[in-house]
């Protein structure tokens, strides 16, 4: 990817290209939000450099290029050695470029890389004096930084005392991870102020922020090591001389956190091919990342080729930042749609001035429900900040209020239900039309017979819409009772497809007890929490004989969403009866109703307890205890296999399935065409099989 560069035709357009960055940079240190984003202010910040390196004797003194930090922030603490910021490459060319140069600074290939996530918060010193955290400065200008001496203990990974009493100053990145934003975001929010737009923005409003009513945590990961002037000389001569690589195994040995605990830790490498296929894995995996990181920082490892590149007043020459493309950009917030799913809630969505984010064009954002755009302070006409990271569904995160003009309007709330005119339920954060699965009977339809629900081959949307609208079916039960006269009636419809469609119908009703929740659409139930439920309670009768605290005994289900089940188990109880009088099978072939013996439902021990009695009741299976991720293209038995499927097998065989590769998986069974799921199960060391060693393991349960 490259950025563009910002297009500057004359001196006045530069005067105004530098004023605008100057402004931008300043918003974004500040921890206010900037009025640019990251790609716009980087093309902008190439423009100018651009225009300058054409008309050297018009540079202005306030132009932020060379300067750490835009030249925007301020700060009285000296740093013993300049904090520097880094220059940016943006494609493999110019990284192989970048190497090109180097190499030629210090007369020889760089020897080895040290190849590390760009941590997308503020760079930040902190001094320990004979091993006691005394002084922590922000990077400021590079020479003299701001003294945040107060924000100590709010800071996880930075610890108050090292584990040796040492005097030397760790240097590294404060930022807050997704949890910490939104913890943060909801004590701003309790305290009246306004939201943050993303994490860096509230790392940067909280680090710099004193006698604040409220303290929330941020962290801190290190990514430098070196002596201060008191430091011990030969600890000082030890710092020196050492790889980079190594100073960073010291940082964690002192006890500070670093990314080697996280699914991208620094790693070395020695050619330029190698340092590209490293990026390749931390850009695949950073959708998944608990923080935000925003490149892939490429250092010379060693000391000496270090030494010999040297730095510029800017940033450092044996450096470079590999940027990644941005996630998030400001556009405007055109209008809100709201949409009636499936189970009858009513959501709203924003409609964007289309914006591209890493190569997608943005039209849409999810705006979650009501209370959520009233805590965030939206206005139709606002500018946004939308964040897009991998295939997530993007989101608003925050107005720029800084760029309203006056002429934003008021989001209009619903009075009645946008689909059908019913009155709205409005005693939840999600308003709900009073009609609920009704309203938008067919989406509830056409997912309760789709592949992974009861999966009635021959009954699409269209044929689901003739349905409902000759009035044939009213609930999901009535496609059970259907009739061949009545199925001829409809338009293109032969004999054939008739009868093909009763015996699909006919072989829905024997499908398993676990596609029988997800496909009634009891909210919080998807096909993974169906199944879990199913194997739980073996039948239809004992889950709705459940409460709410037995209802907690199912895996996955706490105090939240237990009672919100029970009740729409109860909601929706004429149609399950329904359903049953049909000859819909209400029964888990395979799985035993906890017993009064073994963990009751009913006897008052504990869900946790009953879980646990679960789980060993189920060591004898191949799976248990595991948690299988499954990736890439199955070939041999499990071809045929859909990832529900899979899912299904899995937990038959005692196992637990999931989507994302983490600490806990134990198995990744990886397909053809496998990627960064692989990868990242190479990386923590995670247990691999292929498809066929799959299939052998599990041999017994398949089919
Ligand atoms: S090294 C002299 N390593 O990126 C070397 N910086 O855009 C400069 N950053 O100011 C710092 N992750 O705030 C380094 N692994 C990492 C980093 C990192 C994030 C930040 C740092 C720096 C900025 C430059």
């Amino acid at each position: 990817m490259t950025t563009p560069v910002a297009v500057i035709v004359d001196a006045a357009a530069y005067a105004q290209a530098v004023e605008d960055a100057v402004k931008a940079s300043a918003g974004y240190y500040a921890g206010g939000t900037s009025s640019l984003d990251d790609d716009a202010y980087d093309r902008l910040m190439r423009g100018i450099a651009a225009w300058e390196a054409e008309h050297p004797d018009q540079v202005l003194p306030e132009s932020p290029t060379g300067k750490v930090a835009g030249g925007a922030v301020e700060g009285d603490v000296p740093h013993t050695v300049a904090m520097l910021s880094l220059d940016n490459v943006f494609s493999p060319e110019e990284f192989t470029a970048w190497t090109a140069s180097l190499a030629r600074r210090i007369g020889h290939q760089a020897e080895q890389f040290s190849v590390e996530p760009k941590l997308d918060g503020l760079a930040t010193a902190a001094r320990y004096t004979r091993g006691r955290l005394s002084r922590l400065i922000t990077r400021g200008d590079g020479t003299a930084g701001e003294d945040v001496s107060h924000a100590i203990g709010t800071i996880e990974g930075l610890p108050s005392e090292l584990a040796e009493p040492v005097t030397v100053e760790v240097r590294g990145e404060v930022l807050m991870t997704t949890a910490q934003f939104e913890h943060a975001n909801e004590v701003r929010t309790a305290h009246g102020g306004q939201l943050f737009a993303n994490p860096r923005n509230a790392a940067a409003g909280t680090l710099r922020a004193k006698d604040r009513a409220y303290t929330v945590p941020m962290t801190f990961f290190g990514y430098g090591l070196l002596p201060l002037p008191d430091t011990d000389t030969a600890l000082a001569a030890r710092l020196g001389e050492g790889a980079h690589s190594d100073l960073m195994a010291q940082v964690a040995a002192y006890g500070v956190n670093t990314t080697a605990t996280t699914a991208v830790p620094d790693v070395t490498a020695r050619t330029a091919e190698q340092v590209l296929a490293r990026v390749k894995e931390i850009a695949a995996l950073r959708a998944e990342l608990p923080f935000g990181i925003d490149g892939i920082v490429i250092k010379a490892d060693l000391a000496a080729d270090q030494q010999t590149a040297g730095s510029g007043s800017r940033a450092p020459r044996w450096a470079i930042a590999y940027k990644l493309p941005a996630v998030e950009k400001i556009t405007r917030l055109l209008e809100v749609e709201w949409n009636v799913g499936r189970t009858g809630i009513i959501a709203p969505r924003g409609v964007l001035e289309p914006v591209e984010i890493d190569g997608a064009t943005i039209t849409y954002a999810t705006l979650h429900n009501p209370a959520d755009i009233t805590r965030r302070d939206l206005r139709l006409g606002d500018h946004v900040m939308v964040h897009r990271a991998g295939d997530v569904i993007p989101r608003i995160e925050a107005p720029v209020a800084h760029l309203r003009t006056g002429d934003e309007q008021p989001i209009a709330f619903p009075e009645a239900c946008p689909r059908c005119g019913a009155a709205i339920d409005s005693s939840e954060q999600r308003w709900r039309c009073e009609n609920g699965r009704n309203c938008h009977l067919v989406a509830a339809l056409t997912y309760a017979v789709g592949r992974d629900q009861l999966d009635i081959e021959g009954l699409g949307h269209t044929r689901v819409v003739q349905l409902v609208e000759a009035c044939l079916v009213t609930d999901l039960a009535d496609l059970f009772t259907l009739t061949r006269d009545q199925l001829l009636r409809l338009e293109r419809m032969g004999e054939t497809s008739a009868d093909n469609l009763l015996t699909a119908i006919a072989s829905a009703k024997d499908r398993p007890l676990s596609r029988v929740p997800c496909a009634l659409g009891i909210r919080g139930t998807g096909r993974s929490m169906s199944r879990r439920i199913a194997r739980h309670f073996a039948t239809m009768d004992t889950i709705r004989a459940a409460d709410a605290e037995t209802m907690q005994q199912v895996d996955g289900i706490g105090t939240e969403k237990a009672p919100s089940i029970v009740a729409e188990l109860a909601e929706l109880s004429p149609l399950i009866d329904k359903l049953a009088a049909a000859g819909v099978n209400m029964i888990e072939p395979g799985a035993t109703p906890p017993s009064p013996t073994t963990g009751d439902t009913m006897d008052g021990d504990s869900p946790e307890a009953t879980k646990a009695t679960k789980a060993t009741e189920a060591t004898a299976m191949p799976l248990a205890g595991m948690t299988v991720v499954v990736t890439g293209a199955m070939t041999g038995p499990l071809e045929k296999l859909s990832r529900n499927q899979m899912n299904e097998l899995i937990e038959r065989a005692g196992g637990r399935s999931s989507s994302s590769v983490s600490k806990k998986t134990t198995l990744v069974v990886a397909g053809e065409g496998a990627g960064s799921k692989r990868a990242k199960a190479e990386t923590l060391g995670i247990r691999l099989a292929t498809s066929d060693e799959f299939a052998t393991l599990i041999a017994d349960f398949i089919g």
